[in-house]
């Protein structure tokens, strides 16, 4: 009698554990299989290989690798870090952003900097098919020939889901090297910084980033801001490839003290 009692409770209880542990595993698995995708450049919006499952409409039709777009194992740009396997823009001075508040002056001239590899895609205007060292299959064809992120990004253009991806606004051709608007790059900040020297600023080489090091060390690049400063271009975990989350102002006062 009290077997056969207990006997449904100990099935549903057995039944309700092993259920519960298939949906932890399972769950554990999801959650691992987003970190993985998650946390790299392979399938994000930055993956312009056949391979990248429309992620982007910039996506080639032929060319199966990913890091090719923008690095070389050999014969890289000479002028720029790290082993970059594009054309840069043909004109490096973009106008920067300027106020009456701002302590250090940013220099217009990008050549050199890290933020003119960005832009060597994000001026809308340099061709994203003009590789240094393209693959055995040559220069890789682009879906619907659109070579250029001003192709479809322009004023007006249906397409255009944020009509600011063109950061230097050049469209079909025409460079664009307006920085005016954005954020200024190709500042040198460190400890001399007169916006540090007034506390406005932390000092980057003792501030913690929040990234596993100082703010020189995980943001900054040959001592200065640039677009990878804020931006991962391989993680697009925190839309739109940030490094850090911008909730609670948690990007900005990494540098801001504010
Ligand atoms: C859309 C352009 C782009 C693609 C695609 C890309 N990278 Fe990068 N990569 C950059 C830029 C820009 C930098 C310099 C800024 C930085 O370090 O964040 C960089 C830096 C690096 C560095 C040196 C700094 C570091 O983080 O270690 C390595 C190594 C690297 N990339 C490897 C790769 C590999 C491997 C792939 C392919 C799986 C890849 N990248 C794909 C743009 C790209
Ligand atoms: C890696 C460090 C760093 C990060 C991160 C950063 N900034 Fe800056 N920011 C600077 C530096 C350096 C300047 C130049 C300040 C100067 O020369 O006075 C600057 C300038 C500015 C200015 C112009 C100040 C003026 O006087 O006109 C504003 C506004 C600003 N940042 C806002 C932000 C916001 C908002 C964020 C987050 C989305 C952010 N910053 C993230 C370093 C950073
Ligand atoms: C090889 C060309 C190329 C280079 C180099 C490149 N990008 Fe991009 N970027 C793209 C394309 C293509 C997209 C996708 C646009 C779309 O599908 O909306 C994109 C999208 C983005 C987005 C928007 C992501 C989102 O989630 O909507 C950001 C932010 C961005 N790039 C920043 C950068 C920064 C910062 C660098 C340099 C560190 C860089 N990119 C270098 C081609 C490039
Ligand atoms: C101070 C930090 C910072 C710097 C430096 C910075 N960005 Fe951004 N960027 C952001 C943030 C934050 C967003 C998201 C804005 C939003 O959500 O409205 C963004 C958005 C974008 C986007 C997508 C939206 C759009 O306007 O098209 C692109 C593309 C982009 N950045 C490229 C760049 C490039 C290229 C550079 C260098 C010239 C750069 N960023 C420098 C913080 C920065």
């Amino acid at each position: 009698m009290t077997s056969l009692g207990l006997t449904p409770y100990f099935n549903v209880t057995i039944i309700l554990r092993i259920a519960m542990r298939i949906l932890s595993i399972l769950v554990g698995f999801i959650v691992t299989l987003q970190m993985g995708f998650g946390q790299s450049v392979i399938k994000s919006k930055h993956d312009l290989s056949s391979n990248n499952d429309g992620v982007t409409q910039w996506q080639s039709t032929d060319e199966k690798q990913v890091c090719i777009f923008c690095h070389t194992p050999h014969s890289p740009t000479t002028t720029i870090l790290p082993l970059w396997n594009k054309s840069q823009p043909s004109n490096t001075v973009f106008s920067a952003y300027s106020s009456p508040t701002m302590e250090g002056v940013p220099n217009s001239d990008l050549s050199g900097s890290y933020s003119l590899l960005c832009l060597s895609c994000h001026d809308g205007s340099t061709p994203m098919d003009a590789l240094l060292n393209p693959s055995e299959i040559g220069k890789p064809h682009m879906a619907g020939g659109y070579t250029r992120l001003g192709d479809v990004y322009y004023p007006g253009s249906p397409f255009a889901q944020f009509p600011g991806a063109n950061i230097g606004e050049g469209y079909g051709g025409s460079a664009g090297t307006n920085l005016t608007n954005d954020h200024p790059v190709n500042i040198v900040y460190d400890a001399s910084h007169p916006g540090v020297m007034k506390g406005k600023l932390f000092d980057p080489e003792s501030k913690s980033s929040g990234l596993g090091g100082t703010v020189t060390v995980k943001m900054l690049f040959e001592n200065k801001v640039e677009c990878p400063s804020c931006h991962d271009p391989h993680n697009p975990t925190i839309v739109p490839f940030l490094r850090l989350s911008t909730s609670n102002g948690t990007l900005c006062i990494a540098c801001h003290n504010k």
